[in-house]
């Protein structure tokens, strides 16, 4: 439980789910962090497109909402029970509730990790969430019998926050990851990153050319975060026993299915992801985090951050987003 404040912070809010234009800059009351609570002073904040799902209310939320899922910073106060952070620390997190978008602020110390020295606190911003996520992915969300260097996988937006450090930390598995995304100059910056090829979705069928890379036998994974535009082809690239992990709805969320049409397919698994299951405990989300510090540290992944917009300028944010404007990471300043 918070106690009474003691404090103000600069937060941006909405009262009510619509358009960019909803996100407001209030001052709000923060206060001393109760059991398993800590407090943070960010020093950025990350931007992620679920911000844009619960702006919209695809995820629909109790009004007023604080936003922002993901931020980097040192830690002010430490509450009764919280042993893994000191206050001075320096820390990083992607966490529920959200409220990240603000300068201060008492949450759960729970999913709140150690920052390593070498590691900026605009990069910790940055990566926490699409860093996680994609350590989910290709390290805990895997077909039948796993996944083996040289084998092919599907990763759409491979040139946004998340696909970028997909690309990369595919290389370094070495995985033939397969990324598509919506222009050639966002194909090329995937392959730069280490995607092993490249399809121009807005351009190109994509099924056509997987089929084509992999020699007809499809991949043994599709990685789909564009949702309702992909999703039937993304079936379609798939190889016997193959898996589709959905984990995100950019385009729209996926239409009710039947699941009659994955057996004539090849048999195929359907799973849909989420962050939050597998951080649910402080133990599975540091032993993430380590491995994530770990291929950033090492330079097998470079966080690569192409937007900065400053905390009150977040509807410009939100609108680059949506806009598929962006690429890599974005974050806020403070
Ligand atoms: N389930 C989870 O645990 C989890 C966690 C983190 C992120 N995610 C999901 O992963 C995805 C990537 O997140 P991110 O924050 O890194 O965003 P992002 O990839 O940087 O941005 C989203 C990208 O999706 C593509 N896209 C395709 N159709 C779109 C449309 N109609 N409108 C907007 N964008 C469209 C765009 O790339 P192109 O122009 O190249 O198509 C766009 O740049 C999101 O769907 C997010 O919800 C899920």
């Amino acid at each position: 439980m918070t106690t009474l404040a003691t404090f103000t912070s600069r937060a941006i809010q909405i009262s009510q789910h619509g358009g960019p234009e909803q996100l407001t800059l209030v001052q709000q009351p923060v206060g001393e962090p109760g059991p398993g609570q800590i407090r943070i002073r960010h020093h950025a904040v990350g931007l992620n497109f679920i911000d844009v799902y619960q702006r919209s209310g695809l995820y629909p939320a109790a009004m007023p909402l604080s936003l922002g899922m993901e931020g980097a910073g040192v830690i002010e106060a430490v509450g009764p029970g919280v042993t893994h952070l000191e206050v001075g620390d320096r820390a990083a997190y992607a966490s529920a509730p959200p409220g990240s978008y603000c300068d201060l602020r008492v949450m759960p110390a729970q999913c709140v990790c150690k920052l390593p020295d070498a590691i900026s606190f605009d990069t910790g911003a940055a990566m926490m969430l699409k860093g996680l996520t994609v350590q989910y992915l290709l390290k805990r969300t895997l077909p039948q019998g796993g996944l083996h260097a040289g084998d092919f996988v599907l990763f759409h937006a491979a040139a946004g926050g998340v696909g970028l450090i997909a690309c990369q930390w595919a290389r370094a598995l070495g995985l033939q990851l397969i990324g598509t995304a919506g222009s050639d100059a966002k194909c090329a910056l995937a392959k730069a990153h280490g995607a092993a090829h490249v399809i121009n979705y807005a351009t190109d069928d994509f099924r056509a050319r997987v089929r084509e890379i992999t020699g007809g036998a499809g991949v043994k994974v599709v990685y789909d975060s564009v949702g309702r535009d992909t999703w039937d082809g993304s079936l379609d690239c798939l190889a016997p026993f193959g898996l589709m992990a959905s984990f995100g709805n950019a385009s729209g969320p996926v239409p009710a299915f039947a699941p009659g049409l994955l057996g004539p397919k090849g048999s195929l698994y359907v799973t849909r992801q989420t962050l939050f299951t597998h951080i649910s405990s402080r133990e599975s989300t540091q032993a993430m985090a380590d491995d994530l510090f770990g291929v950033v540290l090492s330079g097998q992944v470079h966080i690569r951050i192409d937007q900065r917009f400053a905390l009150e300028d977040v509807q410009a944010a939100h609108r680059a987003l949506e806009a598929r404007q962006t690429t890599g990471c974005t974050i806020l300043t403070l």
